[in-house]
């Protein structure tokens, strides 16, 4: 079994069979985290982040700044987490605990905080279906 995950895990990261790779990586519990890019774990701000953002008073150089610490800080322990995996309610218990294990500062902790739930919101505010014109 130890061999079969191995040489399947090989030949996802070798080879184009997306799909394959996907599967075998979640039911080897690795997750879809295994195939995922730094920008869809953790989504740079993009134009309609930051006018999200704006429009609630929040400006893009502070996202930008938690964006970093979050990338930097938060994968000594654990690898990155996808933002997506947990809910804005979770991230509001989550985030400060794991602040307090970075040991981040307070400004750091401001920054990611911000970043983290904006972007979270932002991710919801995305996915809700187009109300309909009719
Ligand atoms: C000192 C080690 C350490 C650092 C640094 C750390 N974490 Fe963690 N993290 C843990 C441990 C241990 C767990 C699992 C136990 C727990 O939930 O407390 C965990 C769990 C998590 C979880 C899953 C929580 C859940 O409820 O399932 C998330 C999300 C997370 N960390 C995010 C972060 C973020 C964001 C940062 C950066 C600010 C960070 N971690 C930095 C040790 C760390």
């Amino acid at each position: 079994m130890q061999i079969v995950v191995k040489n399947e895990f090989a030949n996802c990261l070798g080879s184009r069979r997306v799909v394959a790779c996907v599967f075998v990586l979640a039911i080897v519990g690795i997750g879809l985290a295994g195939c995922m890019t730094t920008a869809q774990m953790a989504p740079p701000v993009g134009p309609g982040l930051a006018e999200f953002a704006s429009a609630r008073g929040m400006d893009s150089q502070t996202l930008e700044r938690g964006r970093r610490v979050y990338l930097t800080q938060c994968n000594t322990c654990h690898s990155i987490e996808p933002i997506e995996r947990y809910s804005l309610a979770r991230w509001k218990l989550i985030a400060p605990e794991m602040a307090a294990e970075s040991r981040l500062d307070d400004s750091e902790s401001a920054d990611m905080f911000a970043y983290l739930y904006y972007s979270r919101q932002f991710m919801d505010v995305i996915a809700a279906p187009v109300p309909s014109a009719d």
